[in-house]
């Protein structure tokens, strides 16, 4: 195979709906707007990322029939690249950890991928935890015939959230006043701006990370539970410059979140979507009625169903 064109794959990622928050915003707030990517095939955004990354590597001839690829991650990426290995007939290799839900492993697994765990503190993700992970996965990359995803560092991660900032773009119909995610690889935040800016929109971007490891706002990491944020690093596609602010936010408010967006909203979502809508919350309100504010729903919240959140 030599490249990787899939209408089913074409279809089913993308498109996703833009909702706006109908009974948890006050009136005297602006307007708060999740793009809600649990519709995608692995219920996560990062399935955008693994089609572009995988379209782009089979285009180059950086992997074809026979070839493995490896990544270091939590489990969303995993999953959303096992799903796609798994439907190009890849070897999907994945370093991930038991500080992240079971689900995500189980799932990795169900698509087919080998899924090496390295054991963390206490279930805690932390700076080192991520650097011990990351340190496997380069090692597993030099072997023959191994292609490194680079979830931190590839072009085709970019490439692959545009379109997500181009959709709320055609869905809003209104000017964007701020857009604001939290950041991991930063790829879906930095992506989905740049998507959003193709298509005439500035909004001020502001980029979220967990109160309980503000390396981006401190210097200081430290251990948290909001899966696939809060890595104790600026990663290389943050281009901070860009941000009119970074903010970070208690975690305990965004599982809390979870709890109101599910009950009150009807909206399932995962604890990085939690911490997105606090903030956009946060941000409607202290900027006043007529501000519109986008965020991104980043997961389904069953995903989490047995994590620990105290
Ligand atoms: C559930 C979840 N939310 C948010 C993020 C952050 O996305 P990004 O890496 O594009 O910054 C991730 C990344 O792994 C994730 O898994």
């Amino acid at each position: 195979m030599a490249e990787l064109f899939d209408l089913y794959l074409e279809h089913a990622i993308g498109d996703t709906p833009l909702v706006p928050l109908k009974n948890i915003s006050s009136p005297s707030s602006g307007q708060v707007w999740l793009k809600l990517e649990s519709g995608n095939p692995t219920g996560s955004y990062k399935d955008r990322m693994a089609y572009a990354v995988f379209k782009n590597a089979f285009a180059r001839g950086d992997i074809t029939t026979g070839s493995r690829l490896v990544e270091y991650t939590g489990g969303s990426t995993g999953t959303s690249l096992a799903h796609i290995a798994s439907r190009t007939g890849i070897q999907f290799i994945a370093v991930s950890s038991d500080a992240f839900a079971q689900s995500k492993i189980d799932s990795m697994l169900a698509y087919g991928a080998e899924v090496i765990t390295i054991p963390s503190e206490d279930q805690k993700i932390t700076p080192d935890l991520i650097a011990a992970m990351r340190e496997k996965a380069y090692a597993i990359a030099e072997e023959p015939n191994t292609h490194y995803a680079d979830q931190f560092g590839s072009p085709d991660v970019i490439e692959g959230y545009v379109a997500m900032g181009q959709e709320i773009a055609d869905q809003i119909g209104a000017p964007i006043d701020v857009f604001c995610a939290a950041v991991g690889t930063g790829g879906a935040f930095t992506g989905t701006a740049k998507g959003l800016h193709q298509a005439g929109h500035q909004p001020d971007l502001i980029g979220l990370e967990p109160l309980q490891s503000p390396f981006l706002t401190t210097g200081e990491g430290g251990s948290h539970r909001i899966e696939g944020i809060g890595l104790g690093f600026t990663p290389p596609f943050l281009n901070l410059n860009q941000c009119s602010e970074i903010r970070a936010i208690d975690q305990n408010d965004a599982f809390h979140m979870c709890r109101r967006l599910a009950t009150e909203e009807g909206l399932l979502c995962g604890p990085s979507t939690g911490l997105n809508v606090s903030a956009g919350l946060a941000i409607a309100s202290e900027r006043g009625p007529d501000t519109v504010v986008v965020t991104l729903g980043c997961d389904h919240g069953s995903k989490y169903f047995t994590i620990d959140k105290s």
